[in-house]
């Protein structure tokens, strides 16, 4: 999940989406790569009580990921941050494996999930890049207004260095539209515009605005548990039928699954 531009709701959409996700019976992992530690609250783990079992550990070889993951009344399993996390971005700045550290880390760990969600913090940083190099999509959670569209190309220009760079099969998984507002007309314009440029690359499903997806983390947990019925929820159970759909389905294509006996 990442877009540099702040408050766009990536936090949100992968809090909601690894819990739909595991709702409907996928085995998934939510990597919290940013310091403020929303994912790591909003899915229910007090990000201020890791007691040295955190992400920085986990990043930096002093935990085993089965030591730090926990698992999470939504049935996701979630590796948490916090504050801490800078420290592990100082000190990559200087590794050799700068980039690649979160991969080799993941490594094994990873097999064992359907889905991995990393939630990027609004940069494009060094801990966005190690995502991006262990990544299989990038996620694009945009808000339609005015300046939604600028910090797209940067992120784009990101991924095809990234390709170049050691992940060559990186691609954008899709572009979600967020705290969507159908009466609004710079809403409606602006998700025109996305829809023109990038048409097959932005998902159908669009997530509207909803106040219990913006109340759900104060209870510390996903709007799919708190009121799994309210139109946010509902959004975020759609999103993962979309994106299992298209994955699910393109995966069974290159298995040669495709050569139907019919
Ligand atoms: N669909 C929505 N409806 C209403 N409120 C929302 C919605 N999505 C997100 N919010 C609220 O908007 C704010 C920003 O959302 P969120 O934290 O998910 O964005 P972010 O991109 O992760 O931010 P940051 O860049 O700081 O990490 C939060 O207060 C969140 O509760
Ligand atoms: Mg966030």
């Amino acid at each position: 999940m990442a877009n540099q531009k702040g408050g766009v709701g990536k936090t949100t959409t992968s809090v909601n989406l690894a819990a739909a996700l595991a709702a409907i019976g996928r085995k998934t992992l939510l990597v919290d790569l940013d310091p403020q530690g929303n994912a790591t609250m909003g899915a229910g783990v007090d990000k201020n009580n890791l007691g040295g079992r955190g992400g920085l550990e986990w990043l930096q070889n002093q935990q085993p990921f089965a030591a730090v993951a926990r698992m999470t009344p939504a049935g996701v399993t979630v590796m948490p941050a916090n504050g801490d996390l800078t420290a592990a971005e100082v000190e990559l700045l200087a590794a050799r494996d700068r980039t690649t550290r979160l991969r080799s880390r993941l490594g094994a760990a990873d097999a064992d999930f359907d889905y991995t969600v990393i939630d990027c913090p609004p940069s494009l940083n060094v801990l966005v890049l190690n995502a991006l190099m262990a990544a299989d999509g990038v996620l694009v959670p945009m808000q339609c207004e005015y300046f939604a569209l600028e910090g797209l190309s940067a992120l784009l220009l990101s991924i095809r260095g990234i390709r170049q760079r050691g992940n060559p099969t990186l691609q954008v998984e899709g572009i979600l539209r967020t705290m969507y507002d159908p009466r609004n007309r710079l809403s409606r314009d602006v998700s025109r515009q996305l829809l023109a440029h990038f048409a097959e690359q932005v998902y159908r499903t669009v997530i509207p605005r909803n106040v219990k997806l913006a109340e759900a983390p104060s209870h510390g947990m996903p709007a799919t548990l708190y009121d799994p019925r309210c139109q946010g929820a509902r959004a975020y159970f759609a999103l993962a039928a979309e994106l299992t759909r298209r994955r699910e389905d393109a995966t069974a294509r290159t298995n040669g699954a495709g050569a139907r006996p019919w």
